[in-house]
């Protein structure tokens, strides 16, 4: 039997911890060695999911959508437009033995392409099957949501720092979802870089919020050193704390 894909991603504030949490997951999705086949997308125009996960590219699909609305007037009517896009979107998919990496790259150019962004979408339908989890690192804040430039997504992790923006931020996103009819099959609220107190604090922010809790993530001074040396958080070691308190969450909420 074929699983279905699972899709998560994570959404949030800036610079709360997205990305760190994603490739966390991602290393402990690994470390179980799973039968999963994972592709990883980045999704946020100001992509760093490569450095973070130690992929060598800078191929995106933005360079790829780009170069096709530019010349997308002068191709002969007959042109396989799908065609060329689908062989395009493998050109710059990174396969590698654990996982593969798409990485979408720059907003796309002014104007109404809607040929392109629908060939598109349905590419990468069509793709994210090839998959049993797909893991999505979305841009900060709420656009994406409204855009609906996010493909669907099962489980969503919304990330909070200890700040009381950060969990308004959460809040918006998941009320959002709900307006726009966006279906998140899950909504779990995690809190990083917490301190004790924090924790408490932004629990009880939580719950007057509606988000479930599923976990903190702390202060780990050998994540952000990585971070700032470009190791890649594959590499971060397993007594390290954020990756205890993750793998502890992803065993809990993930299909793994
Ligand atoms: N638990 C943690 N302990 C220490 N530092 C952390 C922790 N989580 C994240 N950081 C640091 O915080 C910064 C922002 O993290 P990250 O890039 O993961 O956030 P982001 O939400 O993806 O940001 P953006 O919105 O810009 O995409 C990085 O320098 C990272 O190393
Ligand atoms: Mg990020």
């Amino acid at each position: 039997m074929k699983l279905e894909p699972k899709v998560v991603g994570v959404s949030g504030k800036g610079g709360v911890g997205k990305t760190s949490f994603l490739a966390l997951t991602l290393k402990a999705i690994l470390e179980k060695n799973t039968r999963h086949t994972i592709l990883v997308v980045d999704a946020d125009p100001d992509s760093n999911m490569p450095d973070v996960l130690g992929v060598d590219t800078t191929e995106n699909i933005g360079l790829v959508v780009n170069e096709l609305k530019e010349k997308i007037d002068k191709l002969p009517p007959d042109f396989g437009k799908a065609e060329y896009l689908e062989y395009k979107v493998f050109d710059v998919l990174y396969e590698g033995d654990k996982f593969d990496l798409l990485v979408m790259g720059a907003p796309e150019r002014e104007g109404c392409y809607c040929l392109v962004n629908n060939l598109l979408m349905k590419i990468m339908d069509t793709l994210t099957k090839n998959y049993t989890l797909v893991l999505i690192d979305l841009p900060a804040g709420l656009e994406h949501i409204s855009r609906r430039t996010s493909a669907h997504v099962d489980i969503m992790f919304l990330i909070t720092d200890p700040s009381k923006m950060g969990i308004q931020t959460a809040a918006r996103i998941k009320e959002l979802a709900k307006t726009l009819h966006r279906e998140f099959k899950k909504i779990l609220l995690i809190i990083n870089k917490a301190s004790p107190e924090t924790e408490e604090i932004l629990k009880e922010h939580s719950k007057k919020f509606g988000l479930e809790y599923a976990g903190s993530v702390p202060v780990d001074e050998k994540l952000a050193e990585f971070n700032l040396r470009g190791v890649p958080l594959l590499e971060l070691p397993d007594d390290s704390p954020a990756y205890i308190a993750v793998k502890k969450i992803v065993e809990e909420t993930l299909p793994i």
